[in-house]
């Protein structure tokens, strides 16, 4: 058995001996998707890609891992948008995917719960608990290939969060690899359960940081087989506003939906999906995708055209389209989750994920925009998303035809003018996208030092050689700090 000291190759052998040839992938070409972000932005090597079956496998790769002091970086479908899946250190680091841990265990009808492994897709865990008649309300343009496990270690949000919650309001327990190998076997369905501290709650949006995630029990609703789904056109963002307050206050809690575009959106959906009809002509300043849903005996057609009726005669609304199929409405979503193929189809750029009090979206995103304008007068401002959470993805497009070191001048530009509006408004930077490695400097420069503390003590405690994403999240205090 080789050791912390062997070389690379050595350490290879070794992980292939003692977990299988099948689990361990050592080849560049197998490994460098594992390697590589969603955007294809960054890409680097790994000694490994090691693909465990059973929470047994991950126990082993874990101790494995630990004796020949190698970091591991779990992965689940590699989609998050800030660097915390994929490694940084080729010599020093290896994925863990979850890919091969898929079972859904159980699926309890009575009890509206399911109990799945950490590498089932969000998508077809949706599909299996709507086939027993039930919801998992959680839903981002992603799911097609992220994780649960990796929704529950970024604490996703998306487009239901108004209603349901964000993916921690949807977990009632979890099992999870410890960096020792142990396991912390807290996987019960109770929705009751105050018998001490709530220690699933660590690792819910910790990242991969302090636990591997291997499987979770999640909260179902009843499915709602109703849907009435709206695109909308407005003169304002604050209007947009308005008509969110008024929609919360009409639509009884069956409101699931509310995502602001700007006109931009329309173009960019259209170049990212040519054949997409696009209802509404872009010479509005502002549309909103809303959604109204529930089960049973309510009449939610008629609750939504009596809504727009009411919204449309006070001039709130000035344009609009109800989906009347199931087609239609999935072509308004496309509209929405088209717009961010579109903005990746025109280069590399700057992405946001920020939050601000509700009352304040409107102004922090004219502010915002005015000074990225100011700064960088030939960029574009795209802002966008869940206001309902006052969740605003302000993203910044260089123009054509830089190269990519000029683009990535203005991307750091963009970033400099727009953090310190987000300072000004006390709002955050990661509303639901989490810290990983590419916001981890700007989270450290902000975060208070009871809270630094807190955050090194706990990676302290679970995980003192720094085995489990060691550069992500925190930067961990020089003393504390090995090198890797
Ligand atoms: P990964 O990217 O694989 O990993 C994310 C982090 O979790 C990493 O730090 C990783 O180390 C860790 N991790 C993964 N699995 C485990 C595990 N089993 N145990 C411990 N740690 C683990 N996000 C939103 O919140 N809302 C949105 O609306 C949204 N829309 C998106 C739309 C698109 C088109 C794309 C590409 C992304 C979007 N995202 C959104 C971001 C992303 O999809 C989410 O962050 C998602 O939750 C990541 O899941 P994943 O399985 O891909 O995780
Ligand atoms: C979205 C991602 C970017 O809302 O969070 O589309
Ligand atoms: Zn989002």
């Amino acid at each position: 058995m080789s050791n912390r000291n062997s070389s690379v190759d050595e350490k290879r052998l070794s992980l292939r001996a003692v977990l299988g040839e099948d689990v361990v992938l050592t080849q560049a070409d197998d490994m460098r998707r594992y390697c590589t972000d969603w955007h294809g932005d960054v890409t680097s090597g790994a000694v490994a890609v090691i693909r465990p079956r059973t929470t047994m496998d991950i126990q082993a790769a874990v101790r494995a891992c630990g004796a020949l002091g190698l970091a591991i970086v779990p992965q689940g479908g590699n989609t998050g948008l800030v660097l915390g899946a994929t490694p940084d250190q080729p010599d020093h680091q290896v994925v863990l995917t979850l890919e091969r841990m898929n079972r859904i265990r159980s699926i309890d009808s009575d009890d509206f719960s399911a109990v799945v492994e950490a590498g089932c897709v969000l998508a077809e865990l949706k599909d299996a608990i709507a086939e027993k008649g039930m919801f998992f309300p959680l839903a981002l343009g992603a799911q097609g290939s992220c994780r649960i496990g990796g929704n529950v270690s970024t604490n996703a949000g998306g487009i239901n969060v108004l209603r349901y919650g964000m993916t921690r309001e949807l977990v009632l327990g979890l099992e999870v690899v410890l960096p020792d190998g142990s396991v912390f076997d807290g996987l019960s369905t109770l929705r009751k359960d105050n018998r001490g501290l709530d220690l699933k709650q660590l690792f819910i949006g910790a990242e991969g940081t302090l636990g591997i995630i291997t499987a979770v029990s999640v909260k179902l609703t009843p499915y709602p087989d109703h849907v009435a789904t709206a695109l909308l056109a407005l003169g304002s963002l604050d209007n947009a506003i308005t008509l969110y307050r008024r929609a919360r206050r009409d639509c009884c809690d069956l409101m699931s939906a509310f995502e602001f575009m700007p006109p931009l959106a329309l173009t960019l959906a259209q170049e990212a999906m040519p054949d997409l009809p696009i209802p509404l002509s872009p010479q509005y300043q502002a549309y909103v995708l809303m959604e109204i849903s529930g089960s049973g005996l309510v009449d939610i057609d008629d609750l939504m055209q009596r809504f727009l009726e009411g919204v449309m005669a006070d001039g709130l609304v000035v344009d609009g389209t109800i989906a009347s199929s199931q087609t239609q409405a999935r072509n308004l979503w496309l509209i929405r989750e088209g717009m961010n193929e579109g903005q990746a189809k025109r280069g590399s750029h700057m992405r946001t994920d920020i939050s601000v009090s509700l009352s304040q979206l409107a102004s922090f995103v004219a502010d915002a925009e005015a000074a990225v304008l100011g700064a960088l007068p030939d960029c574009i401002s795209v802002s966008y998303g869940h206001v309902g959470d006052g969740n605003v993805h302000l993203n910044v497009l260089p123009p054509a035809g830089l190269t990519p070191d000029e683009r990535l001048d203005r991307i750091y530009e963009a970033k400099k003018v727009v953090n310190v509006v987000i300072d000004r408004y006390q709002g955050s930077i990661s509303a639901e996208h989490g810290i990983g490695r590419l916001k981890r400097d700007d989270f450290d420069q902000r975060v208070s030092d009871t809270k630094r503390n807190l955050l090194v003590a706990i990676k302290k405690a679970i995980d003192p050689d720094l085995l489990f994403n060691p550069h992500c999240q925190i930067n961990l205090d020089a003393t504390f700090c090995k090198p890797a």
